[in-house]
């Protein structure tokens, strides 16, 4: 994995830039999850407390580092108190996944290089997370799935 670019992000995204609603994922998508398993597996997932909170547990496989200027540490997971601390803290050739919510994609999308974006082919009312603007500084580059429910494509940064 590339360390000098050590950060990448993974989403999905409704057709109206909704990613959360009441604290949860407002859809079921299981073929989508298979491929974030698939993507994320064997590396650092960051992600923000509120993330963290609505996962049963802990992500397998992965390190599970969670921002949070004041929550406290939990089992299977490293808090961080400020994305300052994540570089000293990583290993030679670890590679991150930011993984969300809203604010964490708005806060760290500035230092991915690639983001894998599903796009969910619904339009969601009532959300209240959403996905920063990122068409103006990414392009895709890569289709991964295709059907009925979303598409998968990686997106990289314009050069
Ligand atoms: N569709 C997707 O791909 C996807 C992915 C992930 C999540 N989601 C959804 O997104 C929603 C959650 O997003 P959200 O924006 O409400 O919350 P979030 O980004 O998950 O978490 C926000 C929390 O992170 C901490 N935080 C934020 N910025 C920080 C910083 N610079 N330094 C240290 N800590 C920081 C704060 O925790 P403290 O208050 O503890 O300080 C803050 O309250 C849920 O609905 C979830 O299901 C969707």
């Amino acid at each position: 994995m590339n360390s000098t670019f050590p950060y990448k992000a993974i989403v999905a995204v409704s057709q109206n830039g909704v990613i959360g609603k009441n604290g949860d994922l407002p859809w079921r998508l299981p073929g989508d999850l298979k491929w974030f398993k698939k993507i994320t597996m064997g590396h650092i997932v960051l992600m923000g407390r509120k993330t963290w909170e609505s996962l049963p547990f802990a992500l397998p496989g992965r390190k599970n580092w969670v921002l949070s200027r004041s929550g406290n540490p939990q089992e299977g997971m490293d808090i961080i108190r400020s994305t300052d601390e994540i570089l000293p803290k990583l290993q030679a050739g670890e590679q991150i996944f930011v993984i969300g919510g809203g604010e964490i994609y708005a806060h760290c999308l500035s230092k991915c290089n690639e983001i894998y974006i599903t796009e969910v082919l619904q339009t969601i009312q009532g959300g209240d997370a959403f996905f920063p603007d990122y068409k103006q500084d990414f392009e895709p580059i890569e289709t991964l799935d295709e059907n009925e429910d979303f598409i998968l494509r990686r997106w990289s940064r314009k050069s």
